[in-house]
């Protein structure tokens, strides 16, 4: 976009346009990047496009994202590809949203395999299609042994929802006797929500200069640093991932100490 070609920056001699995995900092890579994928749409409008273009664009997106996640040594990588709010967009765009996941995996599943990558998801089964599903259990069960990126894709995910679910949860194994009241704390929490496996995210990333977080991850991003881009999601590009990470590394975390 015209904004990033004035927004150029050099820092210490570093321009920060044309960063290079080796300008990162291997010590301090973010083990846990979130991406809420946003702008599709408006991108295919500017292009003249139907939305559904903006869709197929973004999926390619996510092909290169994933590569250069690997290669940097991102841990997991989770994107938001379908919340439990999206059911309301038109029928046609929603079927070809669950339609995605299996052209995506059709395609790039053979070279996710080949990059060692692990595929998951998280989000809630119901209401989600047969054909939808089946391709990422398919892709689920062929990667299970591989040792490389997690992607997870956040399918039918809402975070106010994931919290009541696990609020439930809790208290179905306190009425059984399970745990007591006094064991609810963070930790125990945790283990309930849909990310237990994963740490919390570090960075948390929107593109299309959105500065929301749409029922993302509401409990876990409580310490992430967030980084925003005017680009539009299928605009975002290997350089773009670099600078939120190099930018990401300036940060000073202090998780509320001093
Ligand atoms: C937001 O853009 C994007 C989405 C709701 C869908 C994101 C999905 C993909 C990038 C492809 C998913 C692919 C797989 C493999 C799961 P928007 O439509 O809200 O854009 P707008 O805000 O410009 O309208």
């Amino acid at each position: 976009m015209l904004k990033g070609l004035f927004a150029k920056k050099k820092e210490n001699g570093l321009d920060k346009n044309k960063l290079n995995i080796k300008d990162l900092d291997p010590l301090n890579i973010p083990k846990h990047v979130a991406i809420i994928m946003d702008g599709n749409g408006r991108w295919a409008k500017q292009k003249g496009l139907p939305r559904i273009a903006g869709h197929r664009e973004g999926m390619k997106t996510i092909r290169e994202v994933a590569r250069v996640a690997n290669e940097v040594g991102i841990k997991i990588l989770t994107l938001y590809a379908f919340s439990t709010e999206n059911w309301k967009r038109p029928q046609d765009e929603v079927k070809f949203l669950m339609d995605l996941p299996q052209e995506f995996l059709r395609k790039e599943l053979d070279e996710l395999i080949e990059q060692n990558v692990q595929v998951k998801m998280m989000g809630f089964d119901q209401q989600l299609p047969e054909h939808t599903l089946n391709a990422v259990h398919e892709a689920v069960e062929k990667t299970k042994q591989n040792t490389g990126l997690i992607l997870n894709f956040a399918l039918n995910y809402g975070s106010r929802y994931e919290i009541i679910y696990a609020i439930r949860n809790i208290v179905d194994d306190v009425l059984a006797g399970n745990i007591s009241k006094d064991e609810i704390d963070e930790k125990l929490m945790n283990q309930y929500l849909l990310t237990k496996s994963y740490p919390d995210p570090d960075l948390l990333i929107r593109t299309s200069g959105e500065l929301r977080i749409s029922n993302f991850l509401l409990w876990q991003i409580a310490y992430t640093e967030l980084w925003y881009t005017d680009e539009f999601w299928p605009e975002f590009n290997k350089q773009s991932l670099l600078q939120a990470i190099y930018e990401y590394q300036q940060r000073s975390r202090r998780f509320g100490s001093l």
